[in-house]
């Protein structure tokens, strides 16, 4: 008889983004003549910058020719994008990250989700909440929680997101080896300041435990004193992980490419509390079940890290930053408590009903998708997140649509 992984029984029915589009698919059939306006899932819009095309159609170009294909290239990424990374978005900023601790794979959410496998199974997990559902249910898959009951899963601490504390949660008051933190976050669009990622870090260390920094949005940070890296933070490159992506930054969404830094010295430990290196173990899982990025879209990716290709990409996220202040702007001028949407692509209104009811009175009455924020938490009732990767025109057409059947609240 062939059993299955219990642990995906606690699993809630379906993937947060997987059942609104399947309620979105359903409105959209029954209402043909409705023009569905998206800003639900954090999905670019935008088509890849031009000197990412040029490279992009260079890399093809060369597996076209005998002189230049390519098969199986290293595991961890060509040199040539590891190194240029670790120049642009690390050692420019004075973080020390060398090329070979950056391992290129194809999304975040794949090495967010993977990432826990390198951990014992009895190791005390804390998430923020709210937080991006994948933290979660990998760990659940995984057979690190107990059942789901009242919106939480037992066996995790939460670590809560309050307007109180400015969705920035505090240190864990209980004992925890492992936490995930998400910078600028998803799905509140808050940011972190260097001196609370400095206690986090500080924490860690005397704690022993591991920082998972998801970093996947720092390209939208605009203000000079945010930090966009972990490894910024001294003492970090001993208890910190931290994953970035072009998804969001360049528009790699369909593209993909992701690449995770795990610094050299960067420990776990065993049973017998001897230190083992976790660079060294995601190296071993990363040649056993991964071979490597395409060559092309490798080569597109390089293509970010050029001044041309810098500027274009900056010129992208300025856009979608203009959709987010805008999409901010109309909440407040309506009376919404908002966060986010500043150095973020995310803004997070704090909706003042359920989050489900809300979804659904602006996807009937106008067409236009949020994201529930109870989809990411308990503590995300009452919130929705509004994403700002649409074009200016749909942008532009959602909120004068929101205008309309949005109650104003004083
Ligand atoms: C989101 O909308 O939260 C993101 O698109 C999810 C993701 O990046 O996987």
């Amino acid at each position: 008889m062939i059993r299955i992984n219990e642990h995906y029984r606690k699993l809630t029915a379906s993937y947060l983004f997987a059942d609104i589009a399947r309620r979105v698919a359903a409105y959209a059939e029954a209402n043909p003549h409705t023009r569905i306006l998206r800003l639900g899932i954090g999905d670019v819009t935008q088509p890849l910058p031009p000197a990412i095309i040029t490279a992009f159609h260079e890399g093809v170009e060369e597996m076209a020719r005998a002189e230049t294909f390519r098969g199986y290239g290293p595991e961890q990424g060509y040199a040539f994008l590891r190194e240029a990374i670790a120049r642009e978005d690390f050692q420019s900023r004075g973080a020390q990250v060398e090329a070979d601790e950056i391992f290129v794979s194809d999304g975040a959410k794949c090495d967010t989700g993977n990432i826990q496998e390198l951990f014992a199974q009895d190791i005390r997990v804390a998430v923020p909440d709210p937080v991006y559902p994948v933290y979660v249910d990998t760990n659940v898959m995984a057979g690190r929680t107990g059942a789901f009951a009242a919106g939480r899963y037992a066996g995790l601490v939460y670590l809560e997101g309050t307007k109180a504390n400015g969705f920035v949660p505090d240190l864990p008051s209980v004992p925890v080896d492992l936490v995930y933190l998400c910078y600028p976050n998803n799905p509140t669009g808050a940011i972190i300041t260097r001196e609370a990622l400095s206690r986090w870090v500080d924490w860690a260390q005397e704690h022993q435990a591991l920082i998972l920094y998801d970093a996947a949005y720092e390209a939208f940070i605009r203000d000079p004193e945010i930090p966009h890296s972990i490894f910024e933070i001294p003492g970090a490159r001993k208890v910190a992980i931290e994953f970035r992506s072009l998804s969001k930054t360049a528009g790699f969404t369909g593209t993909r490419l992701a690449y995770t830094v795990i610094p050299k010295e960067c420990v776990g430990y065993s049973a017998d509390g001897t230190s083992q290196s976790l660079h060294a173990l995601w190296h071993r899982r990363h040649t056993t079940k991964f071979n490597g990025v395409s060559y092309p879209v490798q080569k597109a990716a390089a293509a970010v890290f050029t001044p041309e290709g810098r500027a274009q990409c900056q010129a992208l996220i300025d856009g979608y930053l203009a959709n987010a202040a805008r999409i901010r702007a109309c909440f407040e001028e309506l009376g919404y408590f908002c966060v986010g949407g500043d150095n973020s692509p995310y803004v997070w209104v704090e909706c003042g009903m359920d989050s489900w009811a809300f979804f659904d009175m602006l996807l009937t009455q106008a067409g236009v998708v949020c994201t529930p924020g109870v989809g990411f938490g308990a503590c995300g009732e009452g919130y929705a997140r509004f994403s700002a990767f649409g074009s200016p025109e749909t942008v532009d057409e959602a909120l004068e649509r929101l205008r309309r059947i949005v109650p104003a609240r004083s």
